[in-house]
């Protein structure tokens, strides 16, 4: 149960302080930043399978535009975003915008664009959409988890009322975004063992924003606001800044209420997170730590032995350095403070309808399944899972009833978690991802806003999604 610890997205304690610096993050090669002017962000993102650096090395794997992880789309809350999908892939894919509440006619994830096609992509953020950090990638059924470990994943950032605070505005900014990959001899992804797509694909090359330990400049006496994505398929990371404090600011669709100085931070495959680290250490290099991290597949291994470490895209736990936060010595003279208050998370009305959601692995016949279930039913395109009312605010409880661990994922609206294992959350975040370790029990509300269609829910370890680890929501 020591993991339900670690498992909290938060367990406060103190430790150490994080990286980041201004507009931009350390890259060798440049990185593209789609940065929206008078309101509009337009661009062409071309999916190919490309030679790029990828660590100290070249490899052939799955880019937009040539570049892993793909540009970063930088816009504000009532812009119009027109992005093209250019799909030069040999295999179909679509586009996923993962923390934007948009319509679902839009992130549409059962559009198929097909191998040569090209589509565009037109929408307005809402002018209220939340500061928020998401990302974008592939989600089109049976080949997501593919296409997002063979490279395919790139930042968006929305920008907003949170960064309206003074302190916030005055900090540098950095963003860190996490992949794992695993190559063959030929410096191409890998095709992973059946069990590795069973248990969740892992590779044993962890990168930030495709580098290997990258440095990230922090202001001395000054903050640096570091956004942190997990775009790897299945890895869940366990992660410390060693030897240094860092602070919470937000989740993964938005501010939370003050900072809150976080010890060990778990972070899903979806998840995201804001932290701002003050440079009021001893000046010099601090280090982000990934630790292993448990999530169920730890037994397995020891009953197979050394040989599972053979099949392709199953690796051993260890530790690694994925980025050094490295002080700028142009020291500020009056040094930044941390804001005490950030925004308010109105908690949500009380709860109309409740529902179960239950994870598990299982056979449902009818949809030819490959394993994993929710309320025993595998996806089925066209089958309709959940039916709720457009203005409606739920309960869901989602129960946890198998050995691994699976991050549940809502597409188009945010939730707020209330319980886990019915302890109650000691504060209020919006999330869109939530992370269940193994028979573990989450209580989230959510509120149908906006934007009624049909819509998913998933778990994010890709390989289980694929396997038919998600439901179709329609809001009516
Ligand atoms: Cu980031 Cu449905 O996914
Ligand atoms: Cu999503
Ligand atoms: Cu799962």
């Amino acid at each position: 149960m020591r993991r339900r610890q670690f498992l909290s997205l938060l367990a406060a304690a103190p430790s150490a302080v994080l990286i980041s610096q201004c507009r931009g993050t350390s890259r060798r090669n440049g990185w593209q930043r789609a940065k929206s002017q008078n309101g509009l962000l337009e661009l062409t993102l071309q999916a190919k399978q490309r030679s790029v650096s990828l660590g100290n090395q070249s490899a052939r794997v799955l880019s937009y535009n040539g570049q892993v992880p793909g540009p970063v789309l930088d816009v504000k809350a009532g812009d119009r975003v027109a992005v093209t999908l250019d799909n030069q892939l040999d295999t179909p894919t679509n586009l996923h915008y993962h923390g934007l509440h948009i319509s679902p006619d839009i992130d549409n994830v059962f559009h198929e664009v097909a191998a040569g096609e090209q589509y565009r992509y037109e929408f307005d953020i809402p002018s209220n959409h939340p500061t928020t950090t998401g990302w974008y990638h592939p989600h089109y059924h049976l080949m997501t988890a593919q296409q997002v470990f063979g490279g395919l994943a790139g930042p968006l950032i929305i920008r907003g009322e949170l960064d309206e605070i003074p302190e916030i505005q005055q900090a540098s900014e950095a963003l860190l975004l996490i992949q794992d990959f695993a190559l063959n001899d030929q410096n191409e992804p890998l095709q992973p063992h059946p069990l590795a797509e069973r248990w969740g694909r892992e590779g044993n090359l962890l990168l930030g924003n495709g580098q290997q330990n990258p440095i990230i400049e922090l202001p001395q006496n000054g903050l640096l606001r570091l956004r942190l994505i997990n775009a790897s398929a299945s890895r869940i990371y366990q992660l410390q800044l060693l030897e240094h404090p860092w602070h919470l600011i937000a989740t993964d669709r938005g501010a939370i209420a003050e900072p809150v100085e976080l010890d060990n931070l778990i972070l899903s495959p979806g998840e995201r997170v804001e932290l701002l680290i003050p440079g009021d250490r001893e000046p010099g290099d601090y280090v982000i730590k990934s630790f292993p991290y448990e999530r169920g597949t730890g037994e397995m291994m020891a009953a197979f032995g050394q040989s599972v470490l053979q099949m392709p895209g199953i690796t051993a736990p260890n530790e690694q350095v994925i980025a050094t936060l490295r002080y700028e010595r142009r020291a500020r003279t009056e040094p930044l403070t941390l804001p005490k208050k950030l925004l308010s998370v109105e908690p949500l009305p009380s709860a109309q309808h409740q529902r179960q959601f239950i994870l598990n692995h299982g056979i449902d016949y009818e949809a030819g399944s490959t394993g994993f279930t929710i309320n025993e039913k595998s996806f089925m395109m066209g089958r309709v899972n959940t039916r709720v009312s457009l203005g409606d605010t739920e309960d869901w409880t989602i129960i946890n009833k198998a050995s691994l661990a699976h991050p549940f994922h809502l597409h188009t609206n945010r939730f707020q978690v209330l319980s886990r294992n019915g302890k109650p959350e000691p504060y209020l975040v919006w999330k869109d991802t939530v992370a269940l370790a193994a028979y573990e029990t989450v209580v989230i509300r959510v509120r149908f806003e906006d934007f009624p269609g049909k819509t998913v829910y998933h778990c994010h370890v890709l390989d289980h999604e694929d396997r038919g680890m998600m439901g179709i929501l329609e809001i009516v």
